[in-house]
């Protein structure tokens, strides 16, 4: 897909409705004592594998980890390199987008892939990475350098 859209959840294709409902999955393990914000993810690797994840919080707050980052560690951890799409839900009525830190990882870790967002009313806002981190640092600003010197 080129551009940002939006669907709603029951005409969505197979594949990604079953990434959604992994997300909704993931939302119930969530462990959020503190926010109370519970959030779950669901990242599709190319091979059809499909990874969970859920938002972890700590008393010692900055060392808290988004549902985001859980799926995408997890499937690094397992050794998928390639990725589809992820989707993310949690019980605001609002889309959830993922934080600034999530979108670093993201196109890091996983490149422009698909990002699904739903809302309490079953709609799906699709977005690219890219979409949301334009402009962004990667691997190549490293690489330049090390070539010349
Ligand atoms: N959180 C996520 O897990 N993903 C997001 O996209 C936004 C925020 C979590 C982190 C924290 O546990 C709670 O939501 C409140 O910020």
């Amino acid at each position: 897909m080129l551009q940002s859209h939006m669907n709603s959840l029951p005409i969505l294709r197979a594949e990604y409705k079953e990434l959604v409902k992994a997300a909704l999955r993931a939302k119930r393990l969530a462990f959020a004592p503190y926010s109370r914000f519970r959030v779950g993810a669901a990242l599709l690797a190319s091979n059809g594998k499909i990874y969970r994840g859920c938002n972890v919080e700590l008393s010692a707050y900055p060392l808290t980890i988004c549902a985001e980052r859980t799926a995408i560690f997890k499937a690094i951890s397992e050794g998928d390199r390639s990725f589809k799409a992820i989707a993310i839900v949690s019980d605001d009525p609002e889309y959830t987008p993922p934080c600034g830190a999530c979108r670093q990882v993201l196109m890091e870790l996983a490149g422009n892939i698909d990002i699904l967002m739903v809302n309490g009313s079953n709609r799906v806002k699709t977005m690219r990475v890219k979409e949301l981190l334009p402009f962004a640092f990667t691997r190549r600003n490293l690489e330049r350098t090390r070539k010349k010197n």
